[in-house]
C-alpha cells in the first residue's frame, strides 16, 4: 500500500514508519517537525535508499498543504498520529490542542474526502475517558467527559472520524493508546527523570504525591498490534484499547526504577503534592483489553519491564 503518516518525524510515528517499509509498503511521512529533526532519526538507511519513503515538512492544519498532497500521491490508507504531545503546554494554551490535535484531523478527513481516500488508523488516547477510576475501561464506555484540552480535541476527533465513516463510507480503526515508551522518547515521566536526574542526582522532584497510577505499554508492542490490524483490516469502525501485560505501575515506582538503572544511590524524593501531576493529568485508570487480546495480539512487556527497558534506551542513545 502507498500509506500517509502524518506525525511520522514523531515519537510513535517514527517507529511505526519503520515497521510499515520493512512490511513492504511505500510511505509517505508528513509532520512539520516541531521537534526540528529532518533526518526522522532512527529511520534505517536501508529503508531511506529503498525509494520507498517521501517526506513533506509541512503544516498539517492547512487544507491547501493537505490537499497538496493528496493530488500529487494515489494514497490507499491515513496513519494519524500528528497532535499535541505536549498536554500541559496544551493545558496553558487551549489553541495548541485545537490546532493539532483537533484540526489536522477534519483537515485530513477532509482531503480524504475530496481525493476519495477511504481508511484511516487513528493514535486517539485513553484521555478521551476522562476520570473512571472506579471502573475497568472497555471501548463501549460511555459519557465520556475528558478533563483535558488534548482529550477533548481527540475525543472530538473520534466523533468527527465516525461521522466521515458514515457519510463518505470510510473504514477507521481507532487505537487508544495509554502512555507509550521506548526508544527515541522525547516527553512524559521517564524522560522527564532521566534528565532531572543527570542535572541532580541528588533530589528528584516528583508532580503529584507519586502515586499516580497508570499503564506504561512499550513502543515496539504498541507497533506489532497496529501492524497486525493493519494486515488483517476489515472494513467498518473499530475502536480498540491498546495496553500492556498486568498492571500499572505508579509514579514513584518509576522514579525508583530510573534511579536503580541509572545506578544512583541516596537520591531524595521530593513530591510537589496533591494528587496529579498537573490540571487536565488522569491520576489513575485501567483498560480492559480483551478486545484487542481477541485479535491474537498480545503485549510481551508489563508496565514495569517497560519502563526499565526504556530508560536502558533512552541513556544509551545519549552515551
Ligand atoms: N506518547 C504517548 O504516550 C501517547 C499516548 C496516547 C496517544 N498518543 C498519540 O500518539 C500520537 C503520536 O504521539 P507521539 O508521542 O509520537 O508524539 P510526538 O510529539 O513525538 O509526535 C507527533 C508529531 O506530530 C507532528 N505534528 C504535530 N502537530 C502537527 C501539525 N499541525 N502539522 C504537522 N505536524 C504536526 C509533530 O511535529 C511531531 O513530530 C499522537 O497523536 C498522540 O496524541 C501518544
Amino acid at each position: 500500500m502507498k500509506i500517509l503518516v502524518t506525525g511520522g518525524a514523531g515519537f510513535i510515528g517514527s517507529h511505526l514508519i519503520d515497521r510499515l517499509l520493512e512490511d513492504g509498503h511505500e510511505v509517505i511521512c508528513a509532520d512539520k517537525l516541531v521537534f526540528g529533526d529532518k533526518s526522522i532519526p532512527h529511520l534505517d538507511r536501508r529503508f531511506l535508499e529503498s525509494g520507498r519513503f517521501k517526506l513533506y515538512e509541512m503544516e498539517l492544519a492547512e487544507q491547501k498543504n493537505t490537499d497538496k498532497l493528496f493530488f500529487e500521491n494515489k494514497i490507499d490508507a491515513v496513519y494519524h498520529m500528528a497532535a499535541n504531545s505536549d498536554i500541559r503546554k496544551g493545558g496553558e494554551e487551549p489553541s495548541i490542542d485545537f490546532n493539532d490535535t483537533f484540526l489536522t484531523t477534519r483537515v485530513i478527513l477532509e482531503g480524504m474526502r475530496k481525493f476519495d481516500v477511504k481508511n484511516i488508523f487513528f493514535a486517539s488516547t485513553s484521555a478521551v475517558y476522562g476520570e473512571m477510576p472506579y471502573m475497568e475501561l472497555t471501548e463501549l464506555a460511555g459519557g465520556l467527559k475528558p478533563v483535558s484540552y488534548y482529550g477533548g480535541a481527540k475525543l472530538a476527533s473520534e466523533a468527527l472520524i465516525s461521522s466521515y465513516v458514515s457519510m463518505c463510507n470510510m473504514n477507521a480503526v481507532i487505537f487508544r493508546f495509554p502512555n507509550v515508551i521506548g526508544p527515541r522518547l522525547t516527553h512524559g515521566v521517564v524522560f522527564d527523570f532521566i534528565n532531572k536526574l543527570q542535572k541532580n542526582p541528588r533530589v528528584l522532584e516528583i508532580l503529584g504525591d507519586g502515586k499516580q497510577c497508570k499503564p506504561y505499554l512499550y513502543v515496539l508492542d504498541l507497533v506489532e498490534a497496529i501492524a497486525k490490524l493493519t494486515k488483517e483490516f476489515k472494513p467498518g469502525e473499530e475502536i480498540y484499547n491498546i495496553s500492556v501485560k498486568g498492571e500499572g505501575t505508579t509514579v514513584t515506582h518509576i522514579a525508583e526504577i530510573v534511579v536503580d538503572v541509572m545506578g544512583l544511590k541516596s537520591v531524595k524524593f521530593k513530591y510537589t503534592g496533591g494528587d496529579r501531576g498537573w490540571k487536565g493529568d488522569v491520576p489513575q485508570f485501567q483498560y480492559d483489553i480483551s478486545k484487542i487480546l481477541s485479535t491474537g495480539w498480545k503485549p510481551e512487556n508489563t508496565s514495569d519491564e517497560a519502563v526499565r527497558q526504556t530508560v536502558i534506551d533512552v541513556l544509551g542513545a545519549m552515551r
